[in-house]
């Protein structure tokens, strides 16, 4: 067993681990934060994306012990006092999810893009997302939804 230390979504945890924990496990299994989703496994999906040290990385393509002493937000992070994040309003005001599996990912990504990128081109926006897949929505709407945030979050 191993022991590992990282900051999540603010607070900071310290668990005994088996070395080959993959961060997503620690996150879904560890902490009981089930919003980061197991799509795939194999670092196509997104569904597992959190934000590690800020920036989006698929948590089931990390292990738990290369986060330590990092300071990670998952999905779970984002809304505060009660009120939904921007980028998660904005999902649901413009119809970006269907089923809702691979939101978690999608509200990730899109955050660090306009980290990056505060005024993302559709294109770009697209081109971002790359990384997550969705089967239910045809990307439409999900790009409406963040196109809506940034407008939100720039004013
Ligand atoms: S579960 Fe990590 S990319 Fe699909
Ligand atoms: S909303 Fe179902 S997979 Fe995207």
């Amino acid at each position: 067993m191993l022991t590992v230390s990282m900051t999540v979504n603010g607070t900071e945890v310290t668990k005994s681990v088996d070395p080959r924990t993959l961060l997503v496990t620690f996150l879904r299994e560890h902490l009981n934060l089930t919003g980061t989703h197991v799509g795939c496994d194999t670092s196509q999906c997104g569904a597992c994306v959190v934000h590690v040290n800020g920036q989006s990385a698929k948590s089931c393509t990390m292990l738990a012990a290369q986060a330590e002493g990092a300071d990670v937000t998952t999905i779970e992070g984002l809304a505060e006092d009660g009120n939904l994040h921007p980028m998660q309003a904005a999902f649901k005001e413009h119809h970006g999810l269907q089923c809702g599996y691979c939101t978690p990912g999608m509200v990730m990504s899109a955050l660090d893009l306009l980290k990056h990128n505060p005024e993302p081109s559709d294109e770009e926006v697209r081109h971002w997302l790359e990384g997550n897949i969705c089967r239910c929505t045809g990307y439409q709407n999900i790009v409406k939804a963040i196109q809506s945030a940034a407008q939100e979050m720039r004013s």
